[in-house]
């Protein structure tokens, strides 16, 4: 404890400002030892197990996790090099928040120092591992500065000490049996584990100081349709593609059997690079497994959305065209999480008879930069001063938020340049996803800690065009006189 004390003094001593108290989010930092993490940690000389260990009896989980998106969330150079941009902007304490979540058993024991992956043990390298999910005993959501689940507000307990020296307990869905966890670990039945808040610790991501919801993927579920019917985070993610469609369009859960450890969303650009890296290593049986992850990925996202295109007629013929696009299987907003970093834009075009273009919108040039007055469907970040921003120390709020709500709709008008006396108008109209803008990818990965070479592990020497998926592609023709 008096540790403890000095270290907090030292801190606060370090960092001025930036952690000062607040009128609004009261912070009890006897109770958050961690902060900015909101994570708790129970220590006892039960220690955390790496996912090779636990794979050895647990095979078809293992192999489903692996390669998956919270295996890489460590690894992952987007996230390493905007961490580094982050301990470089505001000091190593914000490292903690970020890693709470990224990499909690490497953060919790002190073992991270410092953005990069170099002389880390296996389980520090492990993200979001096995042992992280199935030793939360607990969650915190409502001592939370902003009574709120947020920047990792759970309870990690991997086990307990005895008198007989530490026993590991791991906590799950199953209800107890004879021999559950043989002599390595015993079970616990967790009923946390079956339910959404499980997820929302992580899943809700908040200013590291003031609170700011940046990504609010479980309050956008929790106040919307599938939360009412029941759909959890795990019917759709912890399941494989038909499975997803099934939850998504009748609203039953899934059998027990039908659980998978895939937790697959919509970053096929990080399955991307780490197929790529697979192969660099030589490393075949991993490339194909993250292969399948990069497939369903991109099924997820085509599955999400539909549009509708619709004539708008005025006195004089065709006027507008009205394209509606709706979050047809997203149990949240879409796109949901770094909303103001993700890209999910409209691209049409209207032609006449004759083929000439008489409406464009939504073009990309050459180098991958987006044209003016695109319709975008995701959020601006705003800092303190009102002005644009996009790093998550900066954005204390959205000056825009357009992203859809799960089962809700947006509209957009389309005007026509001299919209023709005769024939017909055909419109092509597509929803296009893309992780980032250009610009924004290449400046987060051209910051990658010193340890990480882009072209030894990746083997990419510059930042290619960021790859785009067509969610939706759809074509209409009406008539230009009614
Ligand atoms: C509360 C948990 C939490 C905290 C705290 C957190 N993150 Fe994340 N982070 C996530 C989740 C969940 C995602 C995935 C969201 C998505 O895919 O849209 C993510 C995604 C990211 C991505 C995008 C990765 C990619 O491949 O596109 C970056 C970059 C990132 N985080 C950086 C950071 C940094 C830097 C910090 C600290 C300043 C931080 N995160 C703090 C949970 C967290
Ligand atoms: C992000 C959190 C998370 C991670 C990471 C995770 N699990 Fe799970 N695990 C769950 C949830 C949620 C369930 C319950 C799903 C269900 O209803 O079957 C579960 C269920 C289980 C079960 C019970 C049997 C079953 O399949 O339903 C076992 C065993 C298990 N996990 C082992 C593992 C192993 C081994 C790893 C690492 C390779 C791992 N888990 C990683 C969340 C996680
Ligand atoms: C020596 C073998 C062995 C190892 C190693 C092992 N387990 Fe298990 N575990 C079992 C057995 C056997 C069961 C019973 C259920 C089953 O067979 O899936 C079980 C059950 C579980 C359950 C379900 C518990 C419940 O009450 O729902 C979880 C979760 C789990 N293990 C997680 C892990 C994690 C995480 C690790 C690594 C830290 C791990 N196991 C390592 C053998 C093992
Ligand atoms: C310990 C924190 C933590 C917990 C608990 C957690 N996640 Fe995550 N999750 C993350 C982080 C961090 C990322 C993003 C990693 C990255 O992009 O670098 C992520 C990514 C994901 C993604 C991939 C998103 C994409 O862009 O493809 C899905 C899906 C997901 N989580 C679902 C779940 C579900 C379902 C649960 C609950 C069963 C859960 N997560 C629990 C931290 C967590
Ligand atoms: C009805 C099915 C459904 C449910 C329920 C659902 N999701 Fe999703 N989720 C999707 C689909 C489809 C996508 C891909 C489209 C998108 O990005 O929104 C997605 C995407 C994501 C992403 C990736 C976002 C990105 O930027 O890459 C994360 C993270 C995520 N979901 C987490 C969660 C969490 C956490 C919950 C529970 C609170 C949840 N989801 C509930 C269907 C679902």
């Amino acid at each position: 404890m008096k540790t403890m004390t000095c270290w907090l003094v030292l801190t606060l001593g370090a960092t001025g400002t930036a952690l000062a108290g607040s009128q609004v989010f009261d912070v009890d930092r006897e109770f958050y030892p961690y902060y900015p993490s909101l994570i708790k940690w129970n220590k006892s000389g039960a220690e955390f197990t790496p996912p090779e260990v636990c794979g050895e009896c647990h095979p078809k989980q293992f192999e489903e996790w692996t390669g998956s998106v919270h295996a890489l969330a460590f690894h992952d150079p987007v996230y390493q090099g905007e961490l580094n941009l982050a301990v470089k902007a505001v000091g190593h304490e914000i490292s903690r928040q970020c890693e709470g979540c990224h990499s909690a058993a490497g953060m919790v024991t002190g073992e991270i120092k410092k953005p990069g992956l170099e002389g880390l043990s296996p389980m520090a390298l492990a993200g979001v591992s096995c042992d992280i999910c199935h030793s939360i005993s607990g969650v915190t959501h409502w001592q939370t500065p902003s009574h709120e689940p947020e920047n990792g507000s759970m309870i990690l307990t991997p086990g307990e000490d005895t008198k007989d020296g530490p026993v590991l307990i791991k906590h799950g869905p199953l209800a107890p049996f004879e021999g559950c966890g043989e002599d390595f670990h015993q079970c616990k039945e967790s009923t946390l584990h079956l339910r959404a808040e499980l997820c929302a610790s992580c899943h809700q991501v908040y200013h590291y100081d003031a609170h700011f919801p940046l990504e609010a993927t479980y309050l956008e579920w929790k106040h919307g349709p599938y939360a009412q019917k029941e759909i959890l985070c795990q019917d759709c993610h912890m399941v494989d593609t038909q499975t997803f469609l099934r939850s998504a369009d009748t609203f039953k859960r899934p059998e027990q059997g039908e659980y998978h450890h895939y937790f697959n969303g919509a970053n096929y650009l990080l399955y991307f690079l780490a197929e790529q890296a697979a192969k660099k290593a030589g490393d075949e049986k991993l490339a194909a497994n993250v292969q399948q992850k990069y497939q369903m990925s991109v099924d997820r996202l085509k599955a999400a959305a539909d549009l509708e295109i619709t004539p708008v007629y005025g006195d004089r013929g065709l006027k507008e065209i009205k394209v509606r696009v709706r979050n047809i299987r997203a149990g949240h907003n879409l796109p949901t999480s770094l909303t103001n970093v993700r890209q999910m834009w409209l691209e049409i075009t209207a032609k006449d008879a004759k083929g000439n273009v008489i409406a464009s919108s939504g073009k990309l040039d050459e180098k991958g930069h987006l044209e003016e007055y695109t319709r975008l469907f995701n959020s601006d970040g705003m800092g303190d001063d009102f002005h644009f921003a996009i790093d998550p120390w900066v954005v204390t709020s959205f000056s825009r938020h357009d992203t859809i709500p799960p089962k809700g709709y947006k509209d957009v008008y389309y005007g026509l340049n001299s919209p023709p006396a005769a024939g017909d108008v055909t419109i092509e109209a597509r929803l296009r996803y893309r992780q980032a803008d250009q610009g924004v990818a290449e400046k987060l990965l051209a910051n990658v800690p010193p340890d990480m070479n882009l072209e030894a592990i990746y083997g990419i020497k510059e930042v290619p065009t960021l790859p785009i998926v067509d969610m939706v592609v759809k074509t209409a023709s009406f008539a230009a006189t009614k």
